[in-house]
């Protein structure tokens, strides 16, 4: 990268008291020059213990959100304002309100890929990380999983003491990955090792060695003695894949493997919001008050 925008990005990180954290699904360039990269919990727990005033957040809106709701009284800046998950919009509070009075005993567990309207009615978040484990812990018989369809099926899969009610939310980018891809994809490389992040359908689920979110498939694929490896998420991952091993091969299994959302943030976007410290989140305080509930459980409960 020019030396002269990284010089620049120093200064106004300085000047401005900023840090700048990055999901692994941005573009390259943009990982490359953020002070951390990570998934989805790493990012929001990360948020609680960096010391700046500022933080420039490269990801989507719901990140952001959540970023602010965990540090009221820090500015929390978007590299790209437009850049927001769909996922996150697919969960109706009016559903969410029908299920509590239907099942009075259950737990609203809602993915951490979600506005804050729909964290404010849950009960706990999760990410692909913890769900599992989160999950496990709560005394309540029955769930109600939002948004993620595939993601809750995942978690009920390994719960099985656990009565579920799912959500028909899903990710684009990991529901158009595709079983027939994967198959054709294995026929090409058979030794490599299937490595699947749990918002895939369940079909591509049934044909991976490995299931976690990006920080777990990035550990996995790099402890393994493994050499090559067929993944099953969005391409973005690849950038700290090979980093961190340079020997072994990776692979996409087919050529949609891209969220345009999180590509939307490039260098220039990052270096724009550093100037201008906009466009900065803004929730509102009554929202912001019950939103928060859960994703501090979350914390509580994840450590
Ligand atoms: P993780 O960061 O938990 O792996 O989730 C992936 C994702 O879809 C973020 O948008
Ligand atoms: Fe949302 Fe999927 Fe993009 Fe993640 S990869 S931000 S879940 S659309």
């Amino acid at each position: 990268m020019d030396k002269e925008i990284r010089k620049t990005i120093a200064r106004l990180k300085e000047e401005k008291d900023a840090v700048i954290l990055a999901h692994y699904y941005v573009d390259d360039l943009v990982q490359e020059i953020a002070d951390y990269v990570g998934d989805s919990y790493y990012l929001a727990e990360l948020a609680t213990r960096v010391p700046q005033k500022t933080i420039l957040f490269c990801g989507v809106s719901f990140m952001g959100e959540s970023a602010k709701l965990l540090n009221e009284d820090k500015t929390v800046v978007m590299a790209d304002a437009d850049a927001d998950c769909p996922m996150a919009h697919m969960a109706e509070v009016s559903r969410i309100r029908e299920v509590r009075e239907q099942y009075p005993d259950v737990a609203v567990v809602c993915y951490v890929n979600s506005t804050a309207r729909i964290k404010a009615e849950s009960d706990v978040c999760v990410t692909s990380s913890n769900a599992v484990r989160i999950v496990s812990k709560l005394p309540n018989p029955d769930i109600f999983f939002i948004p993620d369809e595939n993601l809750g099926r995942y978690v009920a899969g390994q719960l099985p003491e656990k009565r579920f009610i799912f959500n028909d939310g899903f990710c684009h980018v990991h529901r158009e990955i595709a079983a027939g891809d994967l198959i054709s994809a294995k026929e090409l490389h058979p030794d490599a090792l299937v490595l699947t992040h749990p918002e895939c359908t369940q079909e591509v689920l049934a044909l991976s060695d490995f299931i976690g979110s990006t920080s777990q498939i990035i550990d996995f694929a790099t402890q393994s003695d493994h050499n090559e490896f067929l993944v099953c998420t969005e391409n973005g991952i690849f950038y700290e894949l090979c980093q961190k091993n340079p020997g072994k091969k990776f692979y996409p299994v087919s050529q949609h493997q891209c969220c345009p959302n999180m590509k939307r943030i490039r260098v220039e976007s990052v270096l724009r919001a550093l100037e201008t410290l906009e466009p900065a989140v803004s929730l509102d305080c009554e929202l912001s008050e019950k939103a928060r509930l859960p994703l501090k459980r979350m914390l509580e409960l994840a450590k």
